[in-house]
């Protein structure tokens, strides 16, 4: 069976990232430019300026990028995915309404086997797919920054996705290299977000008791049971260790640990300080020198290969 051609809409950093990874497994691929992308121009020189560094990072061959490129062919027509696509990612800006309008307009032009995947990271697919009349072919696919590296895809279902809507989703997701994983219910945070950000809330509640300090609190996680995460998560531990062990934990720890429904202080009142991260000079819950910024920025990247290579996930 030939490849799947593959449409993303809009050319900024998630487009570009999923229109890479599949060019790079052998699919046709076309970029629709949105918003702005037309006048800022930067989509193939970003995707080249990506895979020059997996080239440099021997993940993929340099003599390969020209191909790579070659299969990624860019329009600013949206009319142009209509005969073309069998999966269109969309991965325009966070906004509903927008969103809402252009699974509204995929859904007029492209024929009804045309899968029509959403990479929000947080808006309901299940709104984002209201103004559409086949709503059985509109799912949920999450990435994750960076598409071509991290492998997970959080494959959101709706009430109204068909099963054939999911295995195609699946299916391709799975060739192309990727690590899907399906989330039955269209929940916020999906899957992954709600457990990064049950972290996130404890880790704020530990720094606002006075219990430990921020740099303590990643170093911790870091350190210690965030090496282990990667290889052994909950469910394996749990059962590794144990029931009779985790209910004794979860007894005595669970009164204790942080439940709160809304934004805590320590957000707010950085906030209301003007006092954002990296964005406003490295000055946020805590303060960072530009050498820092630049090396955890820089850093990143070239880590998550490392990782991902050890772990045989790359
Ligand atoms: P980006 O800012 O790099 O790209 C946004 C795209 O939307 C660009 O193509 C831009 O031209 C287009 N756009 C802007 N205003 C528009 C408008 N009014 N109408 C139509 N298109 C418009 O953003 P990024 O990071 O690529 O995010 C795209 C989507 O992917 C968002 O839904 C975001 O929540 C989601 N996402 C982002 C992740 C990240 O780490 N950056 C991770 C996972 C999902």
């Amino acid at each position: 069976m030939s490849k799947e051609r593959i449409a993303i809409i809009g050319g900024g950093k998630m487009g570009v990232g999923i229109g890479q990874l599949f060019a790079t497994k052998g699919h046709e691929v076309k970029i629709v430019y949105v918003g702005n992308d037309m006048e800022r121009g930067d989509s193939a020189i970003n995707m080249e300026a990506n895979l020059n560094f997996l080239a440099a990072n021997d993940v993929i061959k340099k003599e390969d990028i020209p191909d790579i490129m070659g299969r990624v062919t860019y329009t600013p027509d949206i009319e142009d995915i209509a005969d073309f696509a069998d999966i269109v990612f969309e991965a325009i800006v966070e906004n509903l309404q927008v969103k809402q309008e252009m699974f509204k307009k995929l859904d007029e032009i492209c024929p009804p086997e045309t899968v029509l995947a959403s990479n929000t990271s947080a808006l309901s697919i299940t709104m984002i797919g209201e103004k559409a009349v086949h709503k059985d072919r509109i799912i949920g696919t999450h990435f994750w920054n960076p598409a071509y590296l991290i492998p997970l895809v959080e494959v959101v279902k709706t009430v109204h996705v068909s099963e054939e809507t999911v295995n195609k989703t699946y299916n391709a997701l799975k060739e192309a290299g990727k690590h899907p994983v399906v989330v039955e219910k269209d929940v916020p945070g999906f899957l992954a977000n709600r457990l990064q950000h049950c972290l996130f809330r404890e880790a704020i509640s530990i720094v606002e008791h006075g219990i430990a300090s921020p740099a303590a609190v990643d170093e911790a996680i870091k350190y210690g049971f965030g090496m282990r995460l990667g290889i052994m998560a909950p469910f394996e531990v749990m059962d590794s260790c144990g029931l009779d062990m985790t209910k004794a934990i979860h007894e005595f720890v669970f009164p204790d640990i942080e439940d709160t429904h809304e934004v805590q202080k320590l957000v707010t009142d950085n906030i209301e300080a003007g006092r954002l991260g990296f964005k406003t000079d490295g000055h946020g819950i805590q303060d960072w020198t530009p050498e820092q910024m630049k090396e955890s920025t820089e850093q990143l990247n070239v880590k998550l290969i490392k990782v991902a290579k050890a772990l045989d996930r790359i």
